[in-house]
């Protein structure tokens, strides 16, 4: 599972790290492999940003030990589900993958349950205030409690209910 957004410093660090701590506790580590990159290559090599560290450790999730990289056409070789935050971070993954491919590209937001969040983007935070990083986590856990319980559902992960 690999999450992307525009840096890998905000938003999908967060989602790396939220995904994996719940399948640690899953007790799936073993099994799903997160990871998490960015569709640019301006943080290359950074730690998060301090301000998503910040909200992520009020939750609970340490994200200290992430760096960022820029995702590469490779990936789709490696994963098998590629999470995109948003619109434009979908485009250029399209752009990315190579015909043939069977690695499933979705956006994140397609998880999240139309009654509740609705959000078709994970929003940048990086020019926002506190709660703009608050809202990535609000998203993101949503997100992935919901891929988290249709893995354990399913026992498979070829099967996700995609919202429509
Ligand atoms: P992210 O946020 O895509 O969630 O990591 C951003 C980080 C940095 C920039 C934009 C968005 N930037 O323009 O440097």
């Amino acid at each position: 599972m690999l999450m992307v957004c525009l840096g890998n410093i905000c938003r999908s660090p967060t989602a790396h790290g939220v995904l994996e701590s719940l399948v640690s506790k899953a007790g799936l580590s073993h099994a799903i492999e997160v990871d998490s990159a960015g569709t640019a290559n301006f943080h290359v090599g950074k730690s998060p940003d301090p301000r998503s560290m910040a909200a992520a450790a009020k939750r609970g999730y340490d994200l200290r030990v992430l760096k960022a990289r820029q995702v590469a056409a490779k990936d789709f070789l490696e994963f098998d589900y590629v999470f995109a935050m948003d619109a434009e971070n979908l485009k250029v993954l399209e752009g990315l993958r190579a015909q043939g491919s069977s690695t499933k590209l979705k956006s994140l937001c397609l998880l999240l349950n139309n009654s509740e969040e609705g959000a078709s983007n994970v929003p940048d935070p990086y020019y926002s205030g506190e709660e703009g990083f608050e809202l990535v986590l609000d998203l993101v856990e949503s997100a992935c409690r919901r891929l988290l319980d249709e893995i354990v559902i399913n026992h498979e992960i070829s099967r996700l209910a995609f919202r429509k």
